[in-house]
């Protein structure tokens, strides 16, 4: 369990962190009437210690929530933790709030709530259909860039990575009440497509077309490849087909579009599998901003950013210098007059600000690419397309590893297709359950094996920092223990389970009085009020990994209460109706949770 995600983050940390979002303060969260009124008192009390204080209030083992203020405060005041703390509570109104508030260790301010506090903050999470999670403060128009394979070429874990984290985003983006426009930026035009339309029309358009729909992207692309190498003639008709691409020869532009359209359908029978948002019409790859380019050259001329190196046109941007500390040109055109990927994307910068009005632009693109999308940042904004609100974030992420630590191979060597992974999980998935639930009728059991095993692969991706590599392992991802999607997805099909066997239907409860005597049903309590928290602190630093944590978290203390509080069994009908009430509102916070992450919930498994 990762410390930093059992911290209660104050209301104004959002500020501190450098949030891209306003966020309202939170609603739900027990601790934050008591932050701000703390906030007050310590204003009133040290008006020259600033305002910058740690009043984050945290889970503890001895009481509900633990604040750390006077630590800090008794620096700058010159006192003991122990007396500020004190001094703080002797000034604190909390009635009907907290039952004590106590000075504890070194200084400590330890809380325990009211039971009424935490009742109503319960039933407001159950009467809400976003179980406590707020809206933004503000509105934003986000573009997500995220997917992007490359068109004739087989997709890899690496667009499994993007394409898992960018729609979990948009989700999120979506939940907290953005405006969000997918767009997935393919790579369908440059230099590549010379050889590859000139190997479509060796293998004629109907043998072309057969070779692709089988998902045979990479065959495709590598014998193009091998012609290229081998044959000067090739080459030739290559070259002389990206000059008749570029410069929109209607024959050569009809047997592009073919090779874009095979592909299209290739990606999106992947996406299907995957179930992720993106369709055909999320399509924006780099030929739609072929309009844009000569735009760009044109803009920058006039602002003088231009200048001709080595006979290619580019622009130099402070700070970018390559191994032999020189400066680090942004090539916008070629010495054959050609465009580059960084252009396009310049022209999408445009374009999205421009004519989508985006004020937040995020790029789930590998960690590699860093350099590169840190020089089109910086060449937009001095060339002033990119300018506040508007801002750009790389969501970077790392590399999927095999369990030698190294890329992820298939055992021929070769890069692993995502089609045949997502498959082979589904297979794995399929036996477990077999194995598991003899009794669940096949049809079924195919459905649950794909909700499992396409949960297990992204939930696999999702709960790592994205920021680091991780070793893709078939047993952990699938296994039923631990932080996986299998496990938390059995939590919720075991609640379910429960109001089967009560004959009790779900919503009945959802207006039963929850009262909090067990240690572990007020854990668990405290815990669904955290929702509205983990959500947000995740989707402020893009960081799904954080909202898995907090699942995982949740599964653990549910677990915990089930073992010790008796539901069905309970001694009498309202302990039995209020526990059965926290079921409910846990089997939806889980599938809630996991709904944001692109995966779904069995109710039987
Ligand atoms: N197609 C590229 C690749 O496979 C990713 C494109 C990312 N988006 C962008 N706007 N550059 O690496």
């Amino acid at each position: 369990m990762e410390s930093c995600a059992r911290r209660y983050p104050a209301p104004h940390d959002a500020a501190r962190r450098g949030a891209h979002f306003v966020r309202n303060n939170e609603r739900v969260n027990p601790a934050a009437v008591v932050v701000e009124r703390i906030g007050a008192v310590v204003a009133r009390l040290y008006p020259a210690a600033g305002d910058d204080h740690d009043s984050a209030a945290r889970p503890s083992d001895r009481c509900d929530a633990q604040i750390n203020i006077a630590l800090g405060l008794a620096r700058k005041v010159g006192k003991s933790p122990r007396d500020v703390a004190q001094e703080i509570i002797d000034n604190l109104d909390v009635r009907g709030i907290c039952s004590t508030v106590e000075v504890a260790g070194p200084g400590f301010l330890n809380l325990t709530y009211e039971d009424a506090h935490l009742a109503s903050l319960l039933a407001a999470v159950s009467h809400d259909d976003s179980l406590g999670v707020h809206r933004a403060a503000t509105t934003q128009n986000v573009v997500i860039d995220y997917s992007a394979p490359n068109v004739a070429k087989e997709m890899h874990v690496g667009h499994l990575r993007s394409t898992v984290i960018g729609d979990a985003l948009v989700r999120m983006c979506e939940r907290a009440g953005h405006k969000v426009v997918r767009e997935n930026h393919i790579g369908d035009w440059g230099t590549p497509f010379g050889m590859l339309i000139e190997h479509l029309v060796d293998l004629g358009e109907v043998g072309a077309a057969r070779e692709l729909s089988v998902g045979d992207l990479d065959g495709f692309y590598k014998q193009a490849r091998e012609k290229f190498d081998s044959s000067e003639q090739f080459q030739e008709r290559a070259r002389a087909r990206v000059v008749s691409l570029q410069g929109g020869d209607a024959e050569t532009l009809r047997l592009w579009r073919l090779l874009v359209a095979e592909s299209a359908r290739y990606f999106a029978t992947v996406y299907e599998k995957l179930g992720v948002l993106l369709t055909e019409a999320d399509l924006r790859g780099e030929s739609a901003y072929n309009a844009l380019l000569s735009e760009v050259v044109a803009r920058l001329k006039k602002s003088s950013l231009l200048t001709v190196d080595d006979s290619a046109e580019v622009v130099f941007v402070d700070g970018f210098t390559n191994r032999d500390n020189e400066p680090l040109p942004l090539i916008i055109r070629k010495r054959d007059g050609g465009y580059n990927y960084a252009t396009s994307d310049l022209a999408c910068v445009i374009d999205r600000v421009e004519r989508i009005g985006a004020t937040l632009m995020l790029y789930v693109v590998g960690a590699p690419q860093a350099q590169h999308l840190s020089m089109i940042e910086a060449v937009a904004t001095k060339a002033g397309w990119l300018a506040p609100p508007a801002q750009m974030v790389h969501v970077a992420f790392g590399s999927v590893l095999g369990s030698d630590k190294k890329m992820l191979k298939s055992r021929s060597g070769q890069a692993v297709k995502l089609i045949e992974l997502l498959d082979e999980a589904v297979e794995r998935a399929d036996a477990s359950i077999a194995q598991k639930n003899p009794e669940l009728p096949a049809a079924q059991r195919r459905n649950v094996a794909r909700m499992i095993g396409i949960g297990a692969v992204k939930y696999a991706d999702l709960a790592n920092d994205r920021v680091k590599d991780y070793v893709f392992d078939w047993e952990r991802m699938l296994s039923f223990d631990g932080n996986t999607a299998p496990y938390l997805q059995y939590a919720h099909a075991r609640i379910c389970s429960i109001f089967r066997r009560a004959q009790v239907t779900r919503e009945s409860v959802r207006s039963a009085k929850i009262s909090l005597v067990h240690p572990n049903e007020r854990a668990l309590a405290l815990w669904l009020l955290q929702y509205d928290s983990a959500f947000w602190d995740s989707l402020e630093r893009y960081s799904p990994h954080r909202l898995c944590t907090y699942l995982y978290e949740l599964s653990t203390r549910y677990t915990a209460f089930y073992e010790h509080c008796p539901v069905l069994k309970a001694d009498d009908a309202a302990t039995r109706d209020s526990r059965l009430h926290l079921c409910d509102l846990t089997a939806r916070v889980l599938s809630d949770g996991l709904l944001m992450l692109g995966i779904e919930s069995p109710e039987q498994m």
